[in-house]
């Protein structure tokens, strides 16, 4: 019989920065669906990438001094690049294409003709705003406060001439596709863009540009690059070979089952991407699942706020597995979820660690000390006492496909769950240590509990390794579990085990973790991250406004040394200075300063004062001046250091 297919997809991510925890969690979600469907059988082709062109891009490789591609080549080729992470989080994508691969290009080139040639895509203009001084094209919703994103300066009405893609003309194709199949999901998210996109009235879309170059030429119109959404949304079908000879796999795979989006870009998925297929009379994809985000403290991770979750540096502390696992067991898919260490640990110790391993080690290892690892195959059951368990095992597959083929992992991993749980319970309902103490009369009935938990672990760790493939692996090789019952067929019913199996006791494979530890570990490191994401070093931008040199001359700089230095009663930021400034009588200033030094660390230094400010009071106490600091910011974090003089220069000395 010929293999079902099965093509899916993961947004082409941009390569503008690392990657974080956010991006992963869609890749590992596509990744168990491409494993999953491996295990049923299909014939699956999973495809991911980059997106590669754009303005972003063009800027950043500009600061950074490299040229584009090489900026992107880093980011997607070089260490901890896209590639190094999803090797590291063990994903199995048949095919990876970068927008920049040459077979692209050309397949681009040809799509945006046809649809010109189609009258689907005509010249027109695009009107927005002009930056004369960055000679820069921006949209009302780029500028901030009205004024240019670059340099802040005013900008003006400008009109640049571009090509159009008549969006409006699939309008009312769109909005039935939406509403009247199963086109988009969750349903919640087929509201929003017929509410918000589609009864506003669809305009057509500009999608080309000629404010900058790093793009696909469009090859008719030199100085026009192709709109890096509709270079983009075609990856789907380039890189199955579409207009190319590259691959030959369009006719058998496309259209795609099911594309992984994040909720952000639904509305390019949902209403743009048919609309320019529709044009292209090309089939459309099964399904746009458009998932939720994690957050992080209740917003969105993003580099420039500095709150990003660093994938690679989770993978190391917890492992791969355990990460893929937290992902898909903590957060429904469709909706957001708030990433947090504590949950990640908390769902480490609880489901991995409690309740699977310590089904497997306990499992296997009374197997050994029972049964000498093989158990026998004179089993007796106790049709009461097991009739539970077995009906759960016999019904899980079931259960669990049911959830999977609704891209519900969460649910799919509870199914699995209540069978651990069952069987954790079992072994307490059971008591195998009592039964142990009198092998000769329940071996026996010892050897048939054990095969039930064998079989329960078995079903289990099959069903679990689209989600953590190598621990599932292990759970198999520890519970002796050939190749040929590690399939989907094997686990369709209770009892494929064969009774006289043999266990292989194994490392450990979900040790607990010491959360108190881990947590202050990760605040450390994230605390640095994020101090070192923050510019090194900031000064204050220096004061244009001039002031005459009289001016200058009337302030009463002196040199001054410090008699005495003490904390002022309740306040933690004041000192109070008793001063020798020459005058043969003391002055007492008072400083906010006490937070950078300690009062008996300044005794005996020279100091620098102003000496003829009005005297102020400050928490009822009189400051006749105001020492000198210098101030900047190191990494986030406001210095100071107060302007000390050398030793000899006698108190009161002017300075000028
Ligand atoms: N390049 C486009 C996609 C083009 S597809 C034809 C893009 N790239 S992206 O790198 O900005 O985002 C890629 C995916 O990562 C998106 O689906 C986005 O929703 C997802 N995520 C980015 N941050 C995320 C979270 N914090 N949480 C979950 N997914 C998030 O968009």
């Amino acid at each position: 019989m010929e293999k079902k297919r099965f093509y899916i997809t993961t947004p082409i991510y941009y390569p503008s920065d690392k990657l974080h925890i956010g991006h992963t969690y869609c890749t590992v979600a596509a990744d168990t669906m491409a494993r999953y469907k491996r295990l049923q059988g299909c014939d699956v082709l999973f495809l991911t990438g980059t997106d590669e062109h754009g303005q972003k891009i063009e800027d950043k490789a500009k600061e950074a001094g490299v040229t584009p591609k090489q900026f992107v080549d880093n980011i997607v080729e070089g260490a901890h690049g896209v590639r190094d992470l999803w090797k590291l989080m063990n994903i199995s994508n048949d095919r990876f294409i970068r927008t920049t691969d040459d077979y692209h290009i050309a397949a681009v080139q040809k799509i945006f003709k046809k649809m010109y040639e189609k009258g689907d895509i005509y010249k027109g203009t695009y009107k927005g705003k002009y930056c004369k001084p960055c000679e820069s094209f921006w949209t009302e919703s780029q500028l901030v406060d009205g004024k240019c994103p670059d340099c802040g300066r005013e900008v003006q009405d400008a009109e640049e001439e571009a090509y159009f893609f008549r969006l409006s003309k699939y309008a009312d194709r769109i909005r039935d596709l939406l509403e009247n199949t199963d086109y988009l999901e969750p349903r919640s998210r087929v509201n929003e863009m017929v509410n918000n996109f589609i009864k506003p009235g669809l305009e057509d879309l500009c999608v080309s540009r000629t404010s900058f170059s790093w793009g696909i030429p469009v090859d008719f119109d030199p100085g026009h690059v192709v709109y890096v959404w509709v270079d983009a949304l075609f990856n789907y079908t380039t890189a199955l070979g579409f207009l190319n000879d590259k691959y030959d796999d369009y006719e058998k795979f496309w259209p795609a089952d099911v594309h992984f989006v994040g909720k952000e870009i639904v509305r390019f998925h949902s209403i743009i991407w048919p609309a320019m297929l529709m044009s292209m009379e090309m089939p459309l994809p099964k399904k746009v699942y458009g998932h939720g985000w994690l957050l992080l403290d209740g917003g969105k991770m993003s580099k420039s706020k500095g709150n990003v979750v660093d994938p690679y540096l989770l993978a190391e502390h917890f492992g791969v597995d355990a990460l893929r696992f937290f992902l898909l067991r903590t957060f429904p898919f469709g909706s957001d979820g708030n990433f947090s260490n504590e949950s990640l640990i908390n769902t480490i110790n609880v489901d991995l660690a409690n309740d699977l391993g310590n089904l497997v080690s306990r499992t296997v290892s009374m197997v050994g000390k029972y049964f000498d690892n093989t158990l026998p195959a004179d089993q007796a059951e106790d049709a009461e006492k097991d009739a539970e368990l077995v009906a759960m095992i016999g019904a899980l597959r079931g259960k669990y496909e049911e959830q999977m083929e609704k891209y519900a992992f969460q649910n799919g991993l509870s199914e699995i769950f209540k069978v651990i749980d069952r069987a954790n319970k079992y072994i307490d309902e059971n008591a195998p240590w009592v039964l142990a103490k009198d092998m000769e009369a329940n071996g026996p009935r010892l050897a048939r509990v054990m095969y039930n938990l064998l079989e329960a672990l078995r079903v289990s760790a099959v069903l679990l390794t689209p989600f953590i493939p190598d621990t599932a692996a292990k759970i198999l090789d520890q519970i002796g579990a050939a190749a040929d019952l590690r399939s989907w067929d094997s686990v369709g019913a209770y009892g494929a085990l064969p009774h006289d199996v043999t266990v292989v006791r194994g490392e450990n494979l979900f040790p607990r973790v010491d959360a108190e530890k881990e947590l202050a570990l990760l605040d450390q490191i994230a605390e640095a991250s994020k101090k070192a994401a923050l510019p090194a070093l900031e000064l204050e931008p220096q004061t244009e406004e001039k002031v005459d040199f009289d001016t200058f001359c009337k302030s009463d700089f002196r040199a001054v040394k410090v008699k005495e230095c003490v904390n002022v009663k309740k306040s933690d930021k004041l000192l109070k200075f008793t001063l020798d400034d020459g005058t043969g009588e003391d002055r007492q200033i008072l400083s906010g300063i006490a937070k950078y030094y300690k009062p008996e660390e300044l005794v005996g230094k020279t100091l620098l004062a102003i000496v003829n400010l009005p005297p102020r009071k400050m928490m009822g106490q009189l400051s006749a001046g105001m020492l000198i600091s210098a101030v900047h910011t190191e990494h986030g974090e406001e210095k100071l250091n107060l302007v000390m003089l050398d030793d000899k220069i006698p108190a009161g000395a002017k300075m000028c």
